[in-house]
């Protein structure tokens, strides 16, 4: 059974634009390659993500971003490039959808320069908020390498859980990585999202990823207290 329709059903035939606050998430131009293979060439980048080789072969972001427009015309994955307001490309994130199982799995890198200033958390609440809100998926999920704590920070930002540990199922560089999956369901993204706007009407008690939702198994995503 092809369920593929369904969720092609569900996506705009062009690729649609998220704003938050400070950002424009956009589809990738032929434009941007310069600037990915700048930023995504950083050993730093490479390090902890799945597919970007050190050092970052020349032609690899034109091919790339090439490559995008179709897979988004077969609802398997949607790609936004990370953008600030005035239109400074920062980072790339990702939607790889599974229609058979309606879930999706979300990636993400930002560029060195930029980090720790929120824009990886604000960015991915956004399509998380997508996947939900237009796709009607059930679950998104994100892994991380347990090296990369700035990883599991922002998935707990996000209200995800932590599910599981898959001991030496990366290998990057020559060497096997633990890999840390987290996940959020439907219901808890509601229960979430419902955290963050009674916290933002609280000046007094800011909203705290940290403290859990009474909705969420207690296990919070980057959270290895
Ligand atoms: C992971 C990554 C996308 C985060 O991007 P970012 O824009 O800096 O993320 P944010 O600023 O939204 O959040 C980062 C959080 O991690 C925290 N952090 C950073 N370094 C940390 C560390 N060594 N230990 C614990 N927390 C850390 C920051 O303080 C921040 O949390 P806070 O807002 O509570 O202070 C970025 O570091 C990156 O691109 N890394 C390389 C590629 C990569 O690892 N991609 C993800 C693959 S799973």
């Amino acid at each position: 059974m092809n369920l593929t329709p369904a969720l092609t059903r569900k996506l705009a035939p062009e690729q649609p634009l998220l704003k938050t606050q400070r950002l424009v998430l956009r589809p990738l131009a032929l434009d941007d390659a310069p600037t990915v293979e700048r930023l995504a060439g950083e050993k730093d980048i490479a390090s902890t993500t799945r597919l970007i080789p050190h050092p970052y072969p020349p032609g690899m972001a034109e091919h790339w971003i090439g490559s995008l427009p179709e897979l988004y015309a077969k609802a398997e994955m949607i790609n936004w490039g990370i953008v600030l307001d005035g239109g400074l490309l920062l980072g790339t994130i990702r939607l790889t959808l599974n229609p058979v199982d309606n879930h999706a799995e979300m990636g993400y890198w930002v560029g060195k320069p930029y980090w720790n200033n929120g824009y990886c958390t604000e960015a991915a609440r956004a399509v998380v908020g997508f996947g939900f809100d237009k796709l009607d998926l059930e679950r998104v999920y994100a892994n991380y390498m347990a090296r990369n704590p700035a990883s599991g920070r922002v998935l707990a930002k996000l209200g995800m859980i932590q599910e599981g540990l898959l001991r030496r199922h990366r290998r990057k560089f020559g060497r096997y990585e633990d890999l840390i999956v987290c996940g959020i369901t439907r219901a808890e993204w509601q229960a979430h999202k419902r955290q963050m706007a009674t916290a933002s009407r609280e000046p007094s008690s800011p909203a705290s990823p940290q403290s859990t939702p009474a909705e969420l198994p207690p296990k919070i995503c980057g959270d290895d207290g």
